[in-house]
């Protein structure tokens, strides 16, 4: 088991509040949480997840802090219907994307290992990604290759999907090999990222998700994102636009947080992260 390394740590820390609770809406294997809770003694958190997989470590590394921590499993797009105590909410943080834990389960999200396509972070919801692959009208995965890969020659992809029909990541290599001609680590990462974004539906009303949350959490509390991805990035950016244009949030960072170089070298994964802050007003 990989765990994941989390992103911007000191400069997450450095936004979120260090009293009241923390949600921690993308927990995954709870590092980013882990960190906060060590530093801030007066924090507590709730931890969600879509993944129990994922969720299931971080309650194991996160047990040391006893009632100071909860968890949910679930998508965050429901956070407003869930058990969280909203009159303390402090921070919110949504480290988007997948993880490194999940990037190593045995889930068919690395194009290195020869695994059925599954995708799903929660494997109980929705359809697998070989089934999603040959049921999905031609269209859809057209836009999915072009919008969630930034790809060219999507719809020969795509006709080449429905034609052979991959049902392991093999499989899916050699699609790729023969539309492309080459199957090289770039391309191939963002196939498979464009099918994982398909799969678990992730930009699937996010820009609405976050206007909307952003008038329901309590006056004085922060809204941090990481993205790692253009099309996640532009999504959350625009909701934030709307919401400072609507006097509902406060910018917290004109400029956007990157990483810095010694981070990057010493986890590449951080490379195209980029850091948002918010304050409800
Ligand atoms: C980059 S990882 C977070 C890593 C975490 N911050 C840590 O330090 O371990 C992103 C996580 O978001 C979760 N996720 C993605 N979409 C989600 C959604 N709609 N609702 C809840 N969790 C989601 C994934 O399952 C994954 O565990």
């Amino acid at each position: 088991m990989m765990l994941h390394e989390p992103v911007m740590v000191e400069e997450v820390a450095q936004f979120v509040k260090g009293d009241g609770v923390l949600v921690d809406a993308t927990a995954g294997t709870g590092g980013h949480t882990l960190f906060l809770l060590s530093r801030y003694p007066d924090l507590r958190a709730v931890c969600v997840d879509r993944d129990p997989e994922s969720l299931e470590v971080a309650r194991s590394r996160l047990a040391e802090f006893g009632e100071r921590v909860k968890f949910i499993v679930g998508d965050y797009r429901y956070l407003p219907e869930m058990e969280i105590p909203w009159e303390n909410v402090t921070s919110l943080l949504f480290d988007l994307g997948m993880s490194s834990f999940q990037l190593s389960s045995p889930r068919g999200f690395s194009y290195q290992r020869e695994e059925e396509l599954d995708m799903r972070f929660n494997r109980e919801e929705g359809r697998a990604a070989w089934e999603f692959l040959r049921t999905a009208p031609f269209s859809q995965l057209v836009l999915m290759f072009r919008d969630y890969g930034d790809l060219r020659r999507g719809e020969a992809l795509a006709r080449e999907v429905l034609r052979t029909r991959p049902r392991t990541t093999s499989q899916m290599v050699e699609v790729v090999r023969r539309v492309y001609g080459k199957a090289g680590p770039e391309l191939l990462s963002r196939v498979f990222q464009a099918i994982r974004i398909g799969v678990n539906r992730e930009l699937e009303g996010l820009e609405d998700f976050v206007y909307g949350l952003a008038r329901k959490i309590p006056r004085g509390s922060r809204m941090i994102f990481l993205t790692y991805h253009s099309g996640e990035d532009r999504l959350v950016k625009n909701a934030l636009k709307r919401a400072f244009k609507d006097g509902i949030l406060k910018n917290l960072t004109p400029r956007v947080l990157k990483p810095t170089p010694e981070e990057i070298k010493k986890n590449p994964r951080a490379r195209s992260a980029k850091m948002r802050v918010a304050e409800r007003c």
